[in-house]
């Protein structure tokens, strides 16, 4: 039996992470370890991106997020950037078909708006020819900034304020993730980031809060299904307490038993 069919019996598929997030970090180590340029890395790591997709959805999981590019990444040379560019736009014209073609909703969050305006308007085709599948749904972060979207939403929660669509007293945390890119998305259960950094990098600051972090040594270039699985397993043996005691949460899960959900 192959390592993957194996792992797969100790998959709890009630139990899945309803969001997982990637921080696909290690592109450039991995492409040093081999004397290669860093974007021979890019282009191997554009072929797991494919792998892991089709994983997941595959599991059942409702929401992955990759981060593909922050906004702090726009500092770095203008080749590699050219070039990552090139990739995501190339990623996004030979993939789209497949990935709608089988139910799968595509939205980018970042700031589009310093993207070039061909990859501009292919990510708006494929969001918008997407818009309606009803399958898992892939969050692509691209010139994307935690505290870029934090501060977009508060120029909007301000907007409203004063246009008296909002009373500024009755805001809730509830009422400020609908003025976040991720509106209509649940938080990340399960946040992986790959590499060994132990770091947020500026993703998602606001809707990480209570997420299970995943940090594994692995370039994401080696990442492999069978170790997105292990990452999936690894999370359904943690308790989560948000705050509570390890004895409230499990007369919860009795009181949830009992009721047979
Ligand atoms: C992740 O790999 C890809 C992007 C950030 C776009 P890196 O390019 O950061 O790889 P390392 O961290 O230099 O190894
Ligand atoms: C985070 O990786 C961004 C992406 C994976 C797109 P970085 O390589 O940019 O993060 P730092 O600079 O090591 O924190
Ligand atoms: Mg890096």
């Amino acid at each position: 039996m192959s390592e993957y069919k194996e792992l797969l019996k100790g998959l709890d598929k009630r139990n899945l992470p309803r969001h997982i997030a990637i921080i696909m970090d290690g592109n450039g180590r991995w492409a040093k370890k081999r004397d290669l340029n860093r974007v021979k890395g890019h282009e191997q790591g554009s072929k797991v991106v494919k792998r892991i997709v089709e994983t997941a959805a595959r599991l059942g999981v409702r929401v992955l997020s990759l981060y593909a590019f922050s906004k702090e990444n726009w500092n770095r040379p203008h080749e590699e950037v050219d070039a990552l560019m090139h990739l995501l736009h190339k990623y996004l014209l030979s993939e789209s078909d497949n990935l709608i073609k089988n139910g799968i909703r595509i939205v980018v969050i970042g700031d589009l708006s310093s993207l070039a305006p061909p990859l501009r308007a292919l990510i708006s085709d494929v969001c918008l020819r997407s818009r309606s599948n009803t399958g898992m749904t892939v969050v692509i972060a691209l010139s994307y900034g935690g505290r870029y979207e934090i501060v977009e939403a508060i120029k909007a929660v301000v907007k409203d304020v004063q246009g008296r669509k909002l009373d500024a007293d009755t805001i809730t945390e509830e009422t400020f993730g609908r003025y976040l890119f991720t509106k209509d998305i649940p938080d990340p259960d399960l946040l992986i980031r790959t590499s060994g950094e132990k770091r947020i990098s500026n993703f998602m600051l606001w809707q990480i809060a209570y997420t299970e972090l995943y940090i594994t040594k692995t370039l994401w270039p080696d990442f492999t299904k069978e170790e997105f699985l292990s990452s999936i397993i690894d999370f359904q043996k943690r308790q989560r307490r948000f705050g509570m005691t390890d004895e409230q949460i499990a007369s919860k899960k009795r009181q949830a038993g009992a009721r047979g959900a």
